[in-house]
């Protein structure tokens, strides 16, 4: 039995766009001899996935991408809009499974995608769940669990390796953008009940609001100064701020997840 339950398959055209974008920065995509990638619960149409295997062979033309769903009705959709696609799509390949992630034997996926799954879990079902995902990757491998809105403008993932979770990214539609605070209600399962006094990401949150009402001025120059100098106001602040300024031009701020995580108890 494929571990997990079947839930809502809602998703849209290009809404992952913008955690494609930082997968596709992955140093592990670039060094590992096969690159696998893995699209877990990619929902009623085969879009996202063709969309992900796109994006990745950008930079590694030779990557090979299983899209994996626990609804068997969506998984015979995928193959038969699979094999209609015009020019033809020989990288991906659709089946039936869950969090056991299961690829052939001898593949080791350098990426695990599980994007707007979890979230229809309860809290609680995310450790083991990313534990047996986490599992199948290689050694240079990552995992993302991530949420965002319909059409992808927030949208927010804890990027997760074999050594355990590693950070939370952000990443907003700038342009009329009001408040950061805007992805509170996007963000993953595993963080999205600590958004309360006492926790740390509900501490980064209101940091990261309070930077961007006091960059304000810089509204005058455009959405992406104000952003950039937000950021730059958290990392003089000591925030553990990963990545550098070309990913603050795009809307993104990651920060390291010891920065973010669970209160313990
Ligand atoms: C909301 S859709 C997300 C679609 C796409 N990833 C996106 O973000 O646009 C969630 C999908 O995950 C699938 N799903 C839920 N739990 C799963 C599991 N354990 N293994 C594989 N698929 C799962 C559901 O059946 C559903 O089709």
């Amino acid at each position: 039995m494929p571990q997990g339950a079947i839930t809502r398959g809602t998703t849209n055209t290009n809404r992952l766009r913008r955690s494609d974008r930082w997968l596709a920065t992955w140093p592990g995509l670039r060094s590992v001899a096969d690159a696998h990638v893995v699209d877990l619960g990619y929902g009623a149409s085969s879009t996202t996935t063709r969309e992900l295997a796109s994006r990745l062979a950008q930079v590694r033309p030779d990557v090979r991408v299983w899209g994996i769903e626990i609804d068997p009705a969506r998984v015979t959709l995928a193959q038969e809009e699979i094999a209609r696609a015009k020019p033809p799509v020989t990288n991906v390949s659709f089946s039936f499974g869950g969090f056991e992630i299961p690829v052939p034997v001898g593949v080791a996926p350098v990426a695990i995608r599980a994007f707007n799954v979890l979230r229809q879990y309860d809290e609680a079902e995310v450790p083991s769940a990313w534990a047996s995902m986490v599992k199948r990757l290689d050694a240079a491998g990552v995992l993302i669990d991530g949420t965002c809105d319909e059409i992808g403008r927030v949208s927010t993932w804890i990027a997760l390796t074999p050594a355990g979770p590693q950070s939370l990214s952000l990443s907003l539609r700038l342009t009329d953008l009001e408040t950061p605070l805007i992805a509170a209600e996007r963000l993953p399962k595993a963080l999205i009940h600590r958004n309360v006094s006492g926790e740390p990401v509900h501490e980064f949150l209101t940091a990261l609001d309070a930077a961007w009402r006091t960059s304000a001025p810089l509204s005058t120059f455009g959405s992406v100064q104000r952003w950039q100098a937000t950021v730059a106001s958290l990392v003089a602040a000591g925030w553990p701020i990963l990545g550098g300024r070309s990913r603050w031009r795009l809307g993104e701020v990651t920060v390291a997840w010891d920065a973010v995580a669970p209160a313990a108890g």
